[in-house]
């Protein structure tokens, strides 16, 4: 079974926005494309894992200019092919932890990445996305809730208390998928001496995470 992350979402590109249409996720995804869109309004968005770009189209609708990058060129393919104003979008493939030299920007954005980070590699991620705002900027994550008979069942486990999921994609092939769903409280904790002004917004099937850079 394949466990490689990347070369998952990399055949995933085509098939990836199904996810977007369960019926029982509509309400939410319309508040979190509200609440996206007021914070990040105005602002000089980094965004990083943007996949196919369905949530740069919805944040380009408010935001002064979008640099939307992900490590795979299938997903930004499809993201070119989409339609963004009043905000200028760019799109750029780049890898999360190969972006040191880059320049700071004013807010970063990352949809449904938190997860796929394993436990033991957040302060890492959290300090490299950190690195990638300006000081006082304001970092926003989005994520799924783990709501049972909406969500794929964790199949696995590792010592580490990192969860899976088995996953199958259209071509056929199994992946073994990383997939945490972490606690408020956990995500704080992470958070102690990293930023201010946290705020953690609970919806059903989502959470997204607002803070301000120390
Ligand atoms: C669950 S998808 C989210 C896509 C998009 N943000 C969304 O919410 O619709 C995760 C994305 O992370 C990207 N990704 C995985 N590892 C990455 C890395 N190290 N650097 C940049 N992008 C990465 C994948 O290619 C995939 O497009």
């Amino acid at each position: 079974m394949n466990s490689d992350i990347v070369s998952y979402y990399k055949d995933r590109a085509k098939e990836y926005e199904k996810i977007y249409s369960k019926p029982e996720r509509q309400n939410d995804l319309l508040l979190a494309g509200q609440i996206l869109k007021d914070i990040l309004a105005d602002k000089d968005v980094f965004e990083i894992a943007c996949g196919t770009g369905y949530w740069t189209q919805k944040i380009s609708a408010t935001a002064k200019n979008i640099l939307a990058t992900d490590i795979n060129d299938t997903v930004i393919e499809v993201a070119k092919s989409k339609n963004y104003s009043p905000a200028k979008v760019v799109f750029q493939t780049a890898d999360i932890f190969d972006l040191i030299n880059t320049n700071k920007h004013e807010s970063l954005f990352g949809g449904f990445i938190w997860s796929h980070i394993k436990l033991q590699d957040l302060n890492n991620f959290i300090d490299t996305v950190n690195n990638l705002v300006s000081d006082c900027g304001t970092i926003v994550f989005m994520d799924n809730n783990y709501v049972e008979g909406s969500n794929i069942a964790v199949t696995d486990k590792d010592d580490f208390g990192n969860t899976y999921q088995t996953r199958v994609l259209e071509n056929g092939t199994t992946h073994k998928v990383l997939k945490n769903f972490p606690a408020e409280i956990f995500v704080r904790q992470l958070l102690t001496d990293r930023a201010t002004e946290i705020d953690f917004i609970n919806l059903q099937y989502y959470w997204i995470l607002k803070y301000k850079k120390i």
